[in-house]
């Protein structure tokens, strides 16, 4: 099957979006990038997963990557995508959303993740795919790592942007170390890249991180799988 990645190129051709307040946004510094959002768009080819959620709508960048994925896929349930602060944003997720034809395959929800994560978590609600790029402070990342764990299907998987933020690593940590979970080999955007970044992080985060973590990641997106 060739697939068209259409509407995320089409969201990377403006660099400045326009809100509902009138102001400008910019994807640059916000948003993941064409490239991790190429990459997210594969592992959902690969892995075909029905049940996906995602912390963090923004700008919308990953959200129309991972829904315009799944519709390609045929997937009919809709995507959950969490952000209480969308309306910090002008609304651009949701206007991206809207203006590309995707905003009927998204459940958006203004609430926090853990609130959100801790319910699932309650109720039985399972995902097969979480993207986290939410809160970045160690408290919430942990947190939600820890309540994504009890939320994930077996074999299911996790993605973070900025992983080498500290508490992604700190996240990625006690996944990998204390649940089993299997680090995904990604596609870095360049091998020279990956080897600086193993030298660096290494040397930052400690050479666990550095040799068995930074390796697999494409640019700063990292990918775990629960044992199944
Ligand atoms: C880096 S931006 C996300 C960028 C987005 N993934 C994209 O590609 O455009 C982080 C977002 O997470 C949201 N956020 C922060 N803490 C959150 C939480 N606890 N639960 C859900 N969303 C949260 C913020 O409002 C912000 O919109």
């Amino acid at each position: 099957m060739t697939i068209q990645h259409s509407k995320i190129n089409d969201f990377f051709a403006t660099h400045i979006k326009r809100g509902s307040d009138g102001r400008e946004y910019q994807p640059d510094g916000c948003s993941i990038r064409l490239d991790e959002a190429l990459e997210l768009q594969k592992l959902i080819t690969e892995f075909r997963p029905t049940h996906t959620m995602e912390i963090g709508l923004a700008l919308g960048a990953s959200a129309i990557a991972i829904s315009e994925s799944l519709e390609q896929c045929g997937t009919a349930v809709k995507h959950v995508v969490l952000d209480p602060f969308q309306s910090q944003y002008g609304d651009v997720g949701l206007r991206e959303l809207e203006r590309l034809g995707l905003r009927h395959r998204v459940e958006f929800l203004e609430v926090f993740s853990y609130d959100f994560l801790y319910d699932c978590s309650k109720r039985g609600r399972r995902f097969d795919l979480i993207f986290n790029d939410g809160g970045h402070s160690i408290g919430i990342k942990v947190t939600d790592a820890f309540l994504s764990d009890q939320c994930l299907t077996a074999g299911g998987l996790i993605a973070f942007h900025d992983a080498f933020m500290f508490s992604v690593t700190a996240a990625v940590k006690y996944l990998v170390k204390n649940q089993g979970y299997e680090v995904i080999k990604l596609i870095p955007d360049s091998r020279l890249k990956r080897w600086l970044r193993v030298i660096k992080y290494g040397t930052v985060y400690g050479w666990w991180y550095g040799n068995r973590v930074v390796p697999f990641t494409a640019r700063s997106l990292v990918v775990l799988r629960k044992p199944s």
